[in-house]
């Protein structure tokens, strides 16, 4: 049996990795593996590119209807929201803009143009409906290959500890063009602005962590070990054998992992301390409003920015919990748009860790037969 600190010790060194795939369930990472090849419908090409957007809490809330021989109706999936920790469901339609980012980046790598009408039946406010986030239609006109196509299978979220040395300032320059105009991107690599950003990070952190509601939600998101992991094929991965071994024999459960006071937990949300108040470089993506088509604009510009990182070698690793609108968090909401300079109806909308970290495996997903809605 693992002893407790070697147990902890993996708790906190590789919560979100892959691992072998139990022989009788699907493999969580069987859609990484040439998304769309030998599809003979353009759609579904771009759609299984599209799936592999980054998204908060790996939820994949994204439901799609094929219309004729051209188009998709794209809704989001209502049962894959974040009430408590995103109620007014920004982040998750950010995930949305990252979907539309990645399929308009794969269309392009075909030479089409997709033509995407946005809140088609207006904008829903102040929650997500059943109404369409977006029309697109491959049309017949083409449309130049895009370079940050060639990335997306190598992109990820990289919750790893970061190397000493800071961000290059080209990487930096490089990603904020990749950003784009709709944004305004910022990013510190030392100084006080940095500081402060490694305090806010931590204390939004444990801040999320003790507020029952929010925790929860993560909790009840945990897939633990590699048969939950294949069986959901999203949400928050905890596995390695050490994993296996302590789910095996009653060290770590669910209901053990809802005790925020349980000391196998403590020192699993401790080993996060480090990546925040040792982060040699933050960045973040700001937007002058907060309406929905704004929060498309800035996930279309979080996905490029993940792509553009990626090409320079850079990780990146969102810190979202002080950016979080739930009452618990309203101070250190005030503390984010102070130090990152979105005053008024400005917003941060995303707000990274970034460095140079090892190569990790791709996070699960549900893969796209699960999207498409007959
Ligand atoms: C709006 C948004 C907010 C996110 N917030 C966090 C976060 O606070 N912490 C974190 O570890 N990852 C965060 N992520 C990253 C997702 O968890 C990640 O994209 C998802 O698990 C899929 O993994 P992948 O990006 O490696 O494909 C966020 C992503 C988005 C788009």
């Amino acid at each position: 049996m693992p002893s407790r600190r070697s147990v902890l010790a993996m708790l906190a060194a590789a919560p979100f990795a892959t691992a072998c795939v139990p022989a009788n369930l699907p493999d969580p990472a069987a859609a990484w593996r040439a998304p769309g090849a030998g599809e003979a419908d353009p759609r579904r090409f771009c759609l299984a590119h599209a799936i592999l957007a980054p998204n908060p809490h790996n939820r994949q809330p994204w439901l799609v209807e094929l219309v004729g021989d051209d188009e998709i109706v794209f809704f989001v999936d209502l049962e894959r929201l974040l009430p408590a920790t995103d109620p007014f469901n920004r982040q998750i339609t950010l995930g949305c803009g990252a979907f539309l980012e990645m399929f308009d980046l794969a269309a392009r790598s075909l030479g089409r143009r997709a033509e995407i009408a946005i809140w088609p039946e207006g904008e829903p406010q102040p929650l997500l409906d059943a109404r369409p986030i977006a029309r697109i239609r491959l049309t017949g006109e083409s449309a130049a290959r895009d370079p940050l196509f060639e990335h997306i299978l190598a992109r990820r979220t990289n919750r790893e500890a970061y190397e000493a040395r800071t961000v290059e300032s080209e990487a930096f320059a490089a990603m904020a063009a990749a950003a784009g105009e709709a944004v305004t991107f910022g990013s510190a690599s030392g100084g006080e602005v940095r500081d402060a950003l490694r305090t806010l990070a931590w204390t939004a952190f444990e801040r999320e962590i003790l507020t029952p509601a929010a925790y929860q939600e993560s909790v009840d998101l945990m897939r633990i070990g590699a048969a939950e992991i294949a069986r959901y094929r999203d949400g928050i991965p905890l596995d390695g054998a050490m994993i296996e071994a302590a789910r095996a024999v009653g060290l770590i459960n669910r209901e053990i992992m809802s005790d925020v006071n349980h000391p196998m937990v403590k020192q699993g949300y401790e080993a996060y301390r480090p990546l925040a108040l040792d982060a040699p470089a933050f960045a973040w993506i700001n937007t002058p409003d907060n309406s929905r088509l704004t929060q498309i604009a800035a996930g279309r510009a979080y996905a490029r920015m993940n792509l553009a990182a990626t090409r320079a070698g850079v990780s990146i690793h969102p810190w979202s919990q002080a950016l979080q609108e739930y009452p618990e968090m309203a101070a250190l909401m005030a503390d984010a748009e102070r130090i990152m300079n979105a005053p008024g109806e400005a917003r941060v909308q995303m707000f990274v860790r970034a460095g140079y970290a090892p190569t990790i495996a791709p996070a699960p997903r549900r893969g796209l037969e699960e999207h498409i809605r007959a």
